[in-house]
């Protein structure tokens, strides 16, 4: 059960805060272009097409994960941004919460890192709780070229060689460009394993590509789950009825309430397991949508914000300003109707004055209170939500909310007409660094980095 709700968005439930008949209207006349857009634009978008690739890559997949899993105590991600958030999301989706820290015949599965970040103290953590001589890596970079991915291979597999590790290749597998980049290079001069990003999947699409399937595997997650709620989700979302297809509806809520001041699309799962769903999301919605130039050629700075927040954590700090701060959110709570276990509130022997109603309760129910008491204190202060409520977390449920969130980005960029599938605000900041970092051909580049600036002392305080 996989469901999604959109009444809260409406004025006929929360008056004229949220999108009204006319708005709604509006976008509606937009929709079967939009749709056409996408239906032209779909040969190009090969991310489209993930969750039918071949059995073959399937088994060979499977076959290098079966082997990892066999002799690897840990496994580590090597990569960023889209080569790292589907990871995250499916590692602590679908796997015990506490999955490193439980004992080796608890696991069943290698303990799982994802570093995506260089700061030395994170990195230096890891390796303080890993046997290097135990573990496998997965570095993964579409470009290939990467700074953030190629310093920590680089690191690690100093790291191999020095504990005495002579030959890399049976614990290194790349995932990159099928021909371009550094990484590509490097697979070729020495034979790493590899697997190939594919052409037209761009990072933040690449979940059910070799991206995030060799990871998948490698946690024993049922992939072919993946694919069926992927693709089950694929044939909803290419529905040209607005009101059978939730991705379109996704799409043009959030294009009208944009329209309408709210510039900040907030997702908010009721569920520890889906806060790095809610962080994918983040990624998702902000690269693909905040834009400078238009399909045009115009300059438009749009978008919109993206926001995770998680119930019931956040009903104690940001929940007073999403219910009576400014309109300008609208909010996606996602739900989960069972968890994965039961706990209760101990009929302890204690007196507990007025908190005896909680005796012998469940924090299941607990839980779905609060998120059910949320979302009525949102609708009361009028502010514009929508439910996504599954009935577990599963590889068939994430599969699925995903997909749809990908054809919702496409749909909000044809609405924009921009393009959604760049990222040349991202691609700045890489090619400062490599000239900070001294990379070969970017000295013009470092000059103009390094060159001074005027600062005014008024400006700057020190203790
Ligand atoms: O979604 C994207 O395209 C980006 O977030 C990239 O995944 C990220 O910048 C990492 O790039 P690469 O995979 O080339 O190392």
């Amino acid at each position: 059960m996989l469901s999604f709700d959109f009444n809260n968005l409406f004025e006929g439930r929360i008056g004229d805060k949220g999108i009204t008949a006319e708005e709604f209207e509006a976008v509606l006349r937009m929709a079967p272009k939009m749709h056409e857009g996408i239906v032209i634009d779909r040969p190009n978008r090969k991310w489209r097409e993930l969750p039918y690739v071949s059995r073959e890559l399937i088994e060979d997949i499977k076959a290098t994960a079966g082997k990892i899993r066999e002799n690897f105590e840990s496994f580590i991600v090597v990569g960023i941004g889209g080569s790292a958030l589907g990871a995250k999301a499916l590692f602590t989706g679908l796997m015990h919460p506490r999955h490193n820290e439980l004992p080796k015949e608890k696991r069943n599965a290698p303990k799982f890192y994802v570093t995506d970040n260089v700061d030395p103290d994170g990195l230096n953590a890891v390796l303080d709780v890993i046997d290097i001589k135990k573990t496998a890596i997965n570095v993964i970079s579409k470009s290939g070229n990467t700074v953030e991915t190629m310093s920590q291979f680089m690191m690690l597999a100093g790291k191999m060689q020095e504990a005495g590790i002579k030959d890399l290749k049976d614990r290194i597998v790349i995932t990159t460009d099928v021909e371009n980049g550094n990484l590509r290079k490097i697979v070729n001069e020495y034979g790493f394993k590899s697997y190939v990003v594919p052409a037209g999947v761009g990072g933040r699409f690449s979940v059910l590509s070799e991206v995030g399937l060799l990871p998948a595997a490698v946690l024993g997650l049922d992939i072919d789950a993946l694919f069926k709620g992927a693709s089950d989700m694929d044939k909803l979302a290419s529905d040209p009825d607005v009101f059978k297809n939730p991705a379109y509806m996704y799409a043009l809520t959030h294009y009208a309430a944009m329209k309408k001041g709210m510039t900040i699309s907030l997702m908010m799962p009721y569920s520890d397991r889906l806060y790095n769903l809610a962080l994918w999301y983040v990624q998702l919605w902000a690269e693909s949508l905040g834009k400078k130039f238009n399909k045009a050629g115009k300059v438009v700075n749009v978008g919109q914000t993206p926001m995770a927040a998680l119930g019931v954590t956040d009903q104690h700090s940001s929940v007073q300003l999403f219910t009576e701060g400014p309109y300008d959110k609208i909010t996606t709570f996602i739900g989960v109707e069972n968890n994965n276990t039961e706990l209760e509130i101990s009929d302890v022997d204690l007196n507990m004055f007025d908190a005896e109603y909680l005796k012998g309760q469940s924090f299941n129910k607990l839980f779905a209170s609060e998120r059910d008491a949320t979302e009525y204190a949102f609708k009361k202060e009028n502010r514009a939500s929508l439910r996504i409520r599954m009935d577990k977390v599963s590889e068939y449920n994430i599969a699925a909310v995903m997909y749809m969130l990908e054809v919702a980005v496409s749909a909000v960029g044809q609405l924009l007409s921009i393009d959604a599938f760049d990222q040349p605000g991202v691609e700045a900041g890489k090619i400062a660094t490599f000239a900070y970092m001294g990379r070969k051909g970017y000295e013009e580049k470092y000059r103009e980095l390094t060159s001074p600036i005027e600062s005014d002392p008024k400006l700057i305080i020190k203790i």
